[in-house]
This record gives structure tokens, C-alpha cells and sequence, in this order.
């Protein structure tokens, strides 16, 4: 077996999708909305994360994940829906020996729909595959049923018995359930393969959104205040990234990929 080990050279933090949720980066415009999702008192009785938690907290959170060297310590994704929307997160924590502890959570206006499932499944395999790892283990608080549920259905082997004062909560140590993975878990679960998506910068995925709306050059260069020459330019970049040939396959691609939504 072997042990992981970060990248030697830096590459961008990948976009991962089934088809369905989105793991992307986060972006500043997600601030307010992960301080509204994280003000739930679910999150607060579950995590670590700051309670009240606040806007304050939601963009040192978004600064420290996105700088890149940070980033291939401790992966970490927003899971957006269609619309790009934050509605959660999920984090690898790797301990550089091969193994990798994974955490999440969803919007609470977003539970119960097979979100965290998926954006875990998908977060591990690119864990397996792109950082080596042998294992990925889970720690939750005893009682926290649905994180329980979300490491079952995921595919981890859940442990009957509690680990005790495994779980540091609040400054306290406290028992917690635990499961761990390993790769072959998720072949048996199969499907869910892993797409690493085009990666569109924010301005691109805007005019994307437009042309999905049906708007011309013109239309998207008056929108967002921009020349039609810049617009131009953006598509033909959109095109070559996704690949498509046409505005409409780029489209037809966005929305499959989860990029952007018909209007
Ligand atoms: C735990 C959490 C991420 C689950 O998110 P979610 O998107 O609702 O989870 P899913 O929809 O993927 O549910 C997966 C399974 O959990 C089950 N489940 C969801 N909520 C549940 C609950 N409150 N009690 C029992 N089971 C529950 C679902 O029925 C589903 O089971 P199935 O696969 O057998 O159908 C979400 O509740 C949350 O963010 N909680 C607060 C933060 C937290 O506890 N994070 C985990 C820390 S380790």
C-alpha cells in the first residue's frame, strides 16, 4: 500500500460532479448564504463550527480553504445545486500517512434529498484516486443519526461499538461513533463515476447562465456591463473548456454538468 503525499507541483483544486451536486471552490459571493446555512442549530450542536456563527466567520472560512496551499492540505469543496448555490460543505483532512478523515454538512433547506451521500462519495473517490489514500475514516458525536446514516449509505463499514473520547467537541473530548472506507467500498456501491469538470471562472459561468437564458452577445455584454467583444471572447473560452462546438452543446453540457440551469 501506498502512503499519500501531496502533490509536488500545485495544481488547481478540481471540480467534481455526478451529474447531480457540484464540488466546486468556494467563491466570495457564497458568504452570505453559508452564514445563514451555518446558523442552523443542527450545525452547531454537531460541529466545531462557531456558534453564533456569523458573515464574519463564513469569509475567514472561504479565505483560508481557497489558498491554494492550504487547499491540498486540507481539500475542501462547497456543494452547490444547479443553480450554483452554496447548500453545503465536505472536507478531507489527510494526516500524510494514508489516511484521511472526512467531515460535511448540508443546508438544513436541503436535507433529506441524498445530497451529503453523494457529495461524500464523490470527495472520497477523488480522495482514493488523486491523494493515494489507503483509508478515510469518520468520527460523529454519538446520537448524530443523520451522519450515521450519511457514512452507511456512502459506503463506509460503521462500527457497532463507540469509540470513547475519540471526537474533540467544543474543547471536550467525547465518545463518538466511527466507520472508515476504503477504495474497494466504493467500486462494490459502482456508478458514481467522477467527472473533474471544466473549470470556468466565475465571469465565465455568468455568461454561461445567460446564454442558457437565451440572450445574444449583446444582450449578455449589456447584463453584465461588459463589451460585446469581452463577451465574445468568454464564450470561445467557455467552448474550448467544456469542449462544445456550438452555444447550444455548451449549454446542453452546462446543464448536464451541473454549471448552470435552464431559465
Ligand atoms: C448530516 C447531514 C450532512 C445529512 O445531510 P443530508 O443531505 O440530509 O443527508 P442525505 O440526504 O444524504 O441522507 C443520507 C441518509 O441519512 C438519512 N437521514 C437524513 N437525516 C436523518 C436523520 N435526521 N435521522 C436519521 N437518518 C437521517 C436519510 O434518510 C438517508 O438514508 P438512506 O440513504 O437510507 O435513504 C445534515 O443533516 C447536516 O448537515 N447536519 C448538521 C451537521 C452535521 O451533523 N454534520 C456531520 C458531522 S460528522
Amino acid at each position: 500500500m501506498s502512503v499519500a503525499s501531496r502533490p509536488t507541483a500545485p495544481k488547481n483544486p478540481p471540480t467534481l460532479t455526478d451529474g447531480v451536486v457540484l464540488l466546486r471552490l468556494p467563491e466570495a459571493s457564497d458568504i452570505p448564504t453559508i452564514a445563514d446555512g451555518c446558523q442552523d442549530p443542527e450545525v452547531a450542536r454537531w460541529t466545531n463550527l462557531p456558534s453564533p456563527y456569523t458573515e464574519q466567520d463564513a469569509r475567514a472560512w472561504v479565505d483560508k480553504v481557497t489558498n491554494p496551499v492550504h487547499w491540498w492540505d486540507q481539500p475542501t469543496w462547497v456543494i452547490a445545486d444547479t443553480g450554483n448555490r452554496w447548500s453545503g460543505s465536505v472536507h478531507l483532512q489527510p494526516d500524510g500517512r494514508g489516511t484521511a478523515t472526512v467531515r460535511f454538512l448540508v443546508a438544513p433547506w436541503l436535507r433529506g434529498r441524498g445530497i451529503a451521500t453523494r457529495a461524500v462519495r464523490l470527495a472520497c473517490r477523488w480522495g482514493f484516486s488523486s491523494l493515494d489514500l489507503n483509508v478515510i475514516t469518520w468520527r460523529a458525536l454519538l446520537g448524530n443519526e443523520a451522519a450515521r446514516a450519511v457514512a452507511q449509505s456512502a459506503g463506509f463499514a460503521v462500527h457497532e461499538q463507540p469509540m470513547r473520547r475519540g471526537l474533540v467537541h467544543r474543547g471536550e473530548l467525547m465518545d463518538c461513533w466511527f466507520a472508515d472506507l476504503i477504495a474497494d467500498d466504493l467500486q462494490e456501491l459502482g456508478g458514481g463515476q467522477v467527472w473533474t469538470g471544466p473549470q470556468l471562472t466565475r465571469r465565465e459561468r455568468e455568461v454561461l447562465h445567460a446564454m442558457a437564458a437565451g440572450q445574444s452577445n449583446r444582450d449578455i455584454a449589456i447584463t453584465l456591463g461588459i463589451s460585446e467583444n469581452t463577451v465574445k471572447n468568454h464564450v470561445r473560452s467557455i467552448l474550448e473548456k467544456l469542449p462544445a462546438r456550438s452555444r447550444m452543446e455548451a449549454v446542453v453540457k452546462g446543464v448536464q454538468e451541473g454549471i448552470t440551469r435552464l431559465t
